[in-house]
């Protein structure tokens, strides 16, 4: 039995408690010590503080710049920034490396009359989604049809394999790295799916390399979305769904409730398609996501443990998909498991 406190304190020249009594304080301060690291570890990254980098609303701070500049205007858009050369084009913008007070920067041009409306509900939801998520905004000019954002000079996540086979990125070219790819993606997703607009969808997404093509890989190899002209709201409190286009979907990489449901023989009419929710995107998850791990060392072994919830993004019925959150939960898992298992220990896991 141990002795009580009172004990201890009455018979004077007891040397046996002081021990015992400092190696429980050791023991409480080290579980503090213990639960404030996990928190800090584990906790915190769920709930990130605001980044003291970014901005407030209407303004950016891109590349060694030490303070925030207001958007660009459309003056100064027009004398500042001299367009270098064309990366890009698509249907409603084409793309210029250009440069503005020194600095690489990416113009986008309307490319025609017809596109305005996309171009302005892209530029509406990049102005209203500055995140990390997505490529920072640093002017506009509605009149003359142009945009201004960060360039990224990895380009679209496209050329992701090119990329990765440079020598310069081989040493980075690892599964670990290219499973945080697939949840910096998810995370666009569930980003897009709360955002501060609402549940929006990523409609521009009817094949794998046109979803690749929204996307752009930056310099630290992170995903940042770049194209929004097509992100359509779904309000399921109000009953209200999106449809992506007003065009036929077709083939296996939109989800099954992307497709016309009447069959060959009735012909296709926008009127009559109906309409779904943001689980269209969930859908595609697997198909992106294993583009990403792509095909080097330890891949399969990913792809393998994603089996199930990749699983579940296919299920038809889009309420028993998982919601974004769900899968970038199981893709951590398979991160923090992978990772802390020793390599000869991860092969044995497959
Ligand atoms: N900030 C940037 N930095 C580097 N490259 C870029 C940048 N913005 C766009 N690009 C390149 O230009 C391409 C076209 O850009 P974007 O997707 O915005 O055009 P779009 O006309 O809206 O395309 P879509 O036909 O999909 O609607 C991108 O896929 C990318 O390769
Ligand atoms: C990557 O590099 C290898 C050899 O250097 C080459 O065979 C392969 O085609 C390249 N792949 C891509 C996508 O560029
Ligand atoms: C969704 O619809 C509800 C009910 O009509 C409305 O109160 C709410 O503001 C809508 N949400 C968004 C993000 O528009
Ligand atoms: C890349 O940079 C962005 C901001 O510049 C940051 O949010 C992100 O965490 C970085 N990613 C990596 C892998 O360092």
């Amino acid at each position: 039995m141990e002795p009580k406190p009172q004990d201890g304190r009455r018979s004077a020249p007891h040397r046996e408690v002081p021990p015992v009594v400092g190696l429980l304080l050791a023991l409480v301060v080290m579980n503090a010590l213990l639960y404030l690291c996990l928190d800090r570890f584990f906790v915190a990254p769920r709930r990130p503080a605001p980044d003291p980098r970014r901005c407030p609303y209407g303004h950016f701070r891109v590349g060694q710049m030490d303070s925030c500049s207001a958007w660009l205007s459309c003056a100064e858009l027009r004398t500042e920034v001299r367009p270098l050369k064309r990366v890009g084009e698509g249907a409603v913008k084409r793309v210029f490396l250009s440069e503005w007070k020194g600095r690489k920067v990416a113009l986008s041009r309307l490319t025609s009359p017809e596109m305005r409306d996309d171009f302005l509900h892209g530029l509406q939801m990049l102005k209203a989604l500055q995140s990390k998520h997505v490529v920072t905004l640093l002017g506009f000019c509605e009149e003359d049809g142009t945009i201004l954002t960060e360039y990224h000079p990895l380009g679209s996540l496209g050329s992701l394999e090119a990329t990765l086979n440079l020598s310069k990125y081989q040493a980075v070219n690892t599964w670990q790295r290219r499973l945080q790819l697939a949840m910096d993606y998810v995370g666009i997703l569930h980003f897009l799916h709360h955002s501060p607009l609402g549940t929006r969808v990523m409609c521009d997404s009817s094949d794998l390399p046109k979803t690749l093509s929204q996307y752009l890989l930056t310099s630290n190899l992170s995903i940042v979305a770049n194209d929004l002209d097509a992100l359509p709201p779904v309000n399921r409190s109000a009953g209200a769904l999106a449809k992506c286009g007003r065009r036929e979907l077709r083939g296996d990489f939109v989800a099954p409730e992307q497709r016309w449901p009447f069959g060959e023989d009735v012909p296709f009419r926008d009127d009559l398609m109906p309409p779904y929710d943001e689980k269209a995107d969930i859908w595609k998850i697997p198909d992106v996501a294993s583009f990403l791990l792509g095909h080097v060392e330890g891949s399969d072994v990913v792809r393998f443990h994603l089996f199930d919830i990749h699983k579940a993004c296919k299920s038809r019925p889009p309420a028993e998909r998982p919601t974004a959150q769900a899968v970038l939960d199981a893709y951590q898992r398979v991160l923090s498991s992978l990772r802390d298992a020793a390599p000869s220990q991860a092969r044995e896991m497959l």
